[in-house]
C-alpha cells in the first residue's frame, strides 16, 4: 500500500468479505434507459427534472427485500447512489430541494436502505457523484454533461454567474451529512474525475479534493474511500470497472486493493429494454466473475439498477438467488480468501483462491477434465482433497502408477498432483470447486 499524506482507511474488513452489491437508484430508474440518459439526450436539467422529480413514486419500495437479497446471494456490502450524476438526492439533505423528500415518494429513501441492510448484517456505504449535471453552480464544460455539445459561446453565457467553488463547498456539506446523519458508513464511493491538460475538464481543483478528503478523514478516519478524487495516492481501493485486470490490480509497480465494479446487464440504472432484450450477464458468467477477482486478489462489487417502483426484477432476482445458491456452498472459496501462492501455477481450465489461515486452496474447476486433473507443484503438498458443494472425496491417483509411466511425455512432471475426477462434472453445481488441504 502507498502512504499518503491524508491517512488510510481501514481495509482489513474489506480484503476478506471480497463481495458486495452497488445500487444505482435515482430519477434515471423512471426514464428506464441508462443513468446517463440527461447527457447522452442532452435533455437540459429545468426539463429532465419537471419530466421525472414529480413522478418518482416508489411505492413497492421495500429496503428489507433487497437488503434480504444481498445478503442471501453472499453479499457483506453494499454502495448505493446517495447521488447520482443527475443531481437529485435519495437522502434528505438540508442544502438542496432536488431530493427524495420532496418528490411524491416524501420522505428519505436512504436510511431505511442503509438501516435495513445493517440488520441483514450487510455494511453500508454510500456512492457520491462528484458530477452533477444539475447544480446551478456546477461549471458547464465541453466533455462531460447535457450541454457539452454546445458552442464555447453557448457554454460562457450558461456559465456566467456559476461558482465552482460554491459548488464544492455544496459537496462538503452533502458528504458531511451523510458522514453524521446516517449512522457508519464503511464506504465512500466518489465519481469522477476527468482532468484535461488544458482545464477544460474536472479534477482535483474542481472539486477541492483536498479539503474533501481532509473533512473526510477527520469525521470518520476508518472509512474507505474510492481513487476517483484526482489526488495521486489517494484511494484505499482501486477501482476498475467495466472489465477484468488480468492480474492483481497494481499502482506504481505495487499490489494494491482493489475491487472490480460490474453489472448484470449494459447499464447501471435500470434500463427497461436490457429486461426486455434479455441482456442479462448469466449467473454462469457472473459466479465466474465472482471468482476472477478473488483469485487476483481482489473484490467484486456487482450493480443492481432497481425500478422507479422500487422493485429488483425477476431477471436481476434469479441471478442473485442463483449467486446464493453458488455461494451458500463455496462462500468458503471466497470469503477470506486471496490469490493462490506464487509457487502454486494456475491448472489448466481452473481458477485457484487460497485461504492463508486456514491453508485451504480452492480449485474453481471452469472446464471440466477428461478423468484426471492435473495441478502442477502440488505433488506432496496435499493430505486430503474434497468437492466443497457436498465434501466428497475426491482421491489422488498413487505418483507410482501414473507418474512413473506418463510422466515427461504427457507433459505430467514429478511436481504434478493428479486427482481422479468424477466422470462428469455434477449437474446442479455452477462451478464445481475442489478444496484442498496442505499440510503445514
Ligand atoms: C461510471 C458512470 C456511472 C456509474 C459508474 C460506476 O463512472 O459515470 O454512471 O455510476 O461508472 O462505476
Amino acid at each position: 500500500m502507498l502512504a499518503h499524506p491524508y491517512g488510510a482507511g481501514d481495509t482489513s474488513w474489506f480484503v476478506r468479505e471480497r463481495f458486495g452489491m452497488f445500487i444505482h437508484w435515482g430519477l434515471y430508474s423512471l426514464g428506464a434507459r441508462h443513468e446517463w440518459l440527461m447527457a447522452r439526450e442532452k435533455i437540459p436539467p429545468a426539463v429532465y427534472r419537471q419530466r421525472y422529480f414529480p413522478r418518482f413514486d416508489p411505492d413497492l419500495y421495500d429496503p428489507n427485500l433487497w437488503a434480504a437479497a444481498a445478503a442471501g446471494a453472499g453479499m457483506k456490502y453494499m454502495v448505493v447512489t446517495a447521488k447520482h450524476h443527475e443531481g437529485f438526492c435519495l437522502f434528505d439533505s438540508a442544502h438542496t430541494d432536488y431530493k427524495a423528500t420532496n418528490s411524491p415518494a416524501k420522505r428519505d429513501l436512504l436510511r431505511p436502505m442503509l438501516d435495513a441492510f445493517r440488520s441483514h448484517g450487510v455494511r453500508a456505504g454510500c456512492y457520491y457523484s462528484l458530477l452533477d449535471w444539475s447544480h446551478p453552480d456546477f461549471i458547464v464544460d465541453p466533455h462531460i454533461g447535457p450541454y457539452a455539445h454546445l458552442s464555447a459561446d453557448e457554454r460562457a453565457k450558461l456559465n456566467a454567474g456559476r461558482d465552482q467553488r460554491r459548488y464544492a463547498a455544496y459537496m462538503r456539506n452533502q458528504v458531511r451529512e451523510l458522514l453524521t446523519n446516517y449512522g457508519d458508513i464503511d464506504v465512500l464511493w466518489f465519481d469522477f474525475s476527468y482532468p484535461k491538460a488544458d482545464g477544460s475538464g474536472k479534477g482535483r481543483a474542481d472539486w477541492e479534493s483536498d479539503q474533501l478528503i481532509e473533512m473526510v478523514r477527520k469525521l470518520r478516519p476508518d472509512i474507505i474511500v474510492d481513487d476517483r478524487l484526482d489526488i495521486p495516492g489517494v484511494g484505499d481501493i482501486h477501482t476498475p470497472e467495466q472489465f477484468q485486470p488480468r492480474q492483481w490490480y497494481r499502482h506504481g509497480g505495487q499490489k494494491v486493493v482493489w475491487e472490480a465494479c460490474q453489472t448484470l446487464c449494459w447499464s447501471w440504472g435500470y434500463d427497461r429494454d436490457d429486461a426486455l432484450l434479455d441482456r442479462y450477464r448469466s449467473s454462469d458468467e457472473l459466479i465466474r466473475t465472482l471468482i476472477d477477482c478473488v483469485a487476483k486478489g481482489g473484490n467484486l462489487l456487482l450493480n443492481i439498477g432497481p425500478t422507479g417502483r422500487g422493485e429488483i426484477d425477476a431477471r436481476a432476482l434469479s441471478r442473485l438467488a442463483d449467486i446464493g445458491t453458488w455461494m451458500r456452498r463455496h462462500g468458503r472459496s471466497i470469503t477470506g480468501c486471496t490469490e493462490a501462492p506464487a509457487d502454486i501455477p494456475r491448472p489448466d481450465g481452473c481458477a485457484l483462491t487460497w485461504n492463508p489461515e486456514t491453508r485451504r486452496l480452492y480449485v474453481h474447476v471452469l472446464s471440466w477434465p477428461y478423468r484426471i486433473l492435473h495441478l502442477p507443484g502440488l505433488a506432496g503438498r496435499v493430505e486430503y482433497a474434497q468437492l466443497l458443494h457436498d465434501s466428497s472425496e475426491v482421491l489422488m491417483q498413487g505418483l507410482e502408477q501414473w507418474q512413473e509411466r506418463h510422466n515427461e511425455n504427457a507433459g505430467i512432471g514429478r511436481d504434478v498432483l493428479s486427482l481422479k475426477m468424477p466422470p462428469n462434472q455434477p449437474k446442479d453445481v455452477i462451478v464445481p470447486v475442489i478444496e484442498l488441504f496442505l499440510k503445514e
